[in-house]
């Protein structure tokens, strides 16, 4: 079942988004050569209860056994880290390097989440600074299909059409989702598949796209961390992910 929010929760969600959007603001500034990923999530997470949220990723049990509980406030994946990466005191980001940062915020019962894959120090390979803007390119590509009439399958299908056209892969293993009073509800959404398949989608709904793209090969491998995903070759990875919501018309998107 996929949860359509009324006004009220609606207006709850708009609230939490606005922590996202903000959060991502400051913690722009925090990204310096010479900063462990421990250390910047220590940061973002006194950012975010500075704004007003909870750290919903602190304690987060995906429910799969030999899976412990995530402890954190932010992932913070680097380089050919794709997502989920664990923030570790011994390693330290470099100028140049992706830092892609993902988090979910609660408040009020409703969790908004979003991610961002910064550059460290703003200026990287030509390369990479594709691989960049693709995969936010991907987000708007795939966002064109979400409004009434069109199914999950659609936004799916751009994506990854759009991603392949770019020489790129999308991650298969994970996927976008619905939220609202659970950080993942229904529906699943693929970076990849069908145009004209899946859910309709529906004025209310609340949805978080995120685009994750590799730069070589599609294949993943996770680290004995049992969270950390790197890619299989060795590629870089870039992730943009926000949560937006299905209008009569265009969706509006809440954490920007
Ligand atoms: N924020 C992630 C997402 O986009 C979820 C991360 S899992 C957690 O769905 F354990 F880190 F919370
Ligand atoms: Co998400």
């Amino acid at each position: 079942m996929i949860s359509i929010k009324n006004e009220k929760e609606i207006k709850l969600m708009e609230d939490v988004c606005k922590i996202v959007a903000k959060f991502y603001e400051l913690l722009e500034k925090e990204i310096k050569p010479g900063i462990s990923t421990f250390e910047l999530d220590r940061r973002a997470e006194k950012i975010m209860r500075d704004l007003g949220g909870i750290p919903a990723q602190i304690g987060y049990d995906p429910g799969i056994k030999g899976v412990p509980p995530y402890k954190h406030a932010t992932c913070i994946s680097v380089n050919d880290e794709v997502i989920h990466g664990v923030p570790i005191k011994n390693k330290i980001i470099k100028e140049g390097d992706l830092v892609s940062v993902d988090t979910v915020i609660l408040k009020n019962g409703f969790n908004g989440d979003a991610a961002r894959t910064f550059i460290c120090g703003g200026k990287t390979s030509k390369d990479a600074q594709r691989l960049v803007d693709v995969t936010k390119a991907a987000f708007y590509e795939g966002i064109k299909y979400a409004k009434p009439g069109n199914r999950i399958g659609d936004i799916s299908h751009a994506i990854g059409e759009f991603v392949r056209a770019n020489g790129y892969s999308v991650v298969q293993e994970f996927e976008g989702h619905g939220i609202g009073r659970e950080m993942h509800e229904a529906p699943e959404i693929p970076n990849y598949g069908k145009a004209g398949k899946g859910p309709r989608i529906e004025p209310g709904m609340t949805l978080a796209i995120e685009p994750m793209v590799i730069q070589g090969k599609h294949n993943i491998l996770e680290l004995d961390d049992g969270w950390t995903i790197v890619t299989e070759d060795g590629s870089l990875a870039a992730h943009y992910e926000n949560t937006i919501l299905i209008t009569e018309n265009e969706p509006k998107i809440l954490t920007i």
